[in-house]
């Protein structure tokens, strides 16, 4: 069974993911830290996550990359969705993310294209989405706990420049496949969230 799991920036789709392969014994991936690692190499290169050659140059970053803390970081993330808007570097990372979500048994994957363009063949598709104050003000007490000094306003600047810029690219942009089940959690809290998405998963493997 593979479980597609999208949507924007701080929706709480990582911790949803997470939870389902847990719950449902299933190996999970997160889809945005490949890109990430692609946005941190480019910056690591000294090159431009804006130029499309730079940015397919750093597909070949060293799997240990992936661990670097760094790779959570605003400013990772930042450069990530820049570097996500080049065809050369999704498909680059194409297959690595396809073969996982077609291995054995199944696999949960997040990300902003999983039930569009990675797995179109997954049984259950969910977009997780809230709205933007909820999803700012979530990253913000995130970050507070980190001891990270950051206001309220820039982080809501950047996540709608990132949502813009997800959104709106001509390959693979952010949005719900057409067969997926969109659930808002702005009025959900952690808990909540992962309780009301499991029993959405387990309503569709029924097929009700
Ligand atoms: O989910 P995230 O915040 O870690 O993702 C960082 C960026 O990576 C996001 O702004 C867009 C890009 N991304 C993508 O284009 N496709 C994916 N499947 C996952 C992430």
């Amino acid at each position: 069974m593979i479980i597609a799991v999208d949507g924007p920036t701080a929706s709480g789709k990582g911790t949803i993911a997470k939870a389902l392969a847990a719950h449902f014994g299933l190996p999970h991936l997160d889809t945005g830290l490949l890109y990430r690692a692609v946005g941190w190499q480019v910056f690591l290169d000294g090159g431009n996550p804006d130029d499309g050659g730079d940015a397919l140059a750093a597909c070949g970053f060293p799997d240990g990359l992936l661990a670097d803390p760094e790779l959570r970081t605003e400013r990772v993330g930042g450069l990530a969705s820049r570097v996500s808007i080049h065809n050369g570097v999704r498909q680059a990372l194409f297959e690595r993310q396809r073969s996982f979500a077609t291995q054995e048994g199944g696999a949960v994957l997040d990300g902003r294209d999983i039930g569009t363009v990675i797995a179109p063949d997954a049984e259950v598709k969910l977009f997780i989405t809230a709205s933007t104050q909820a999803r700012a003000e979530r990253r913000w007490a995130e970050m507070r706990g980190r001891g990270q000094d950051v206001s309220l306003e820039d982080i809501v600047a950047d996540l709608e420049a990132r949502d813009r810029r997800d959104r709106s690219r001509a390959i693979a942009p952010l949005a719900p496949a057409p067969d997926a089940q969109v659930i808002d959690t702005t009025a959900l809290d952690r808990d909540q969230a992962i309780r009301f998405t499991i029993e959405a998963v387990e309503t569709a493997i029924r097929g009700e």
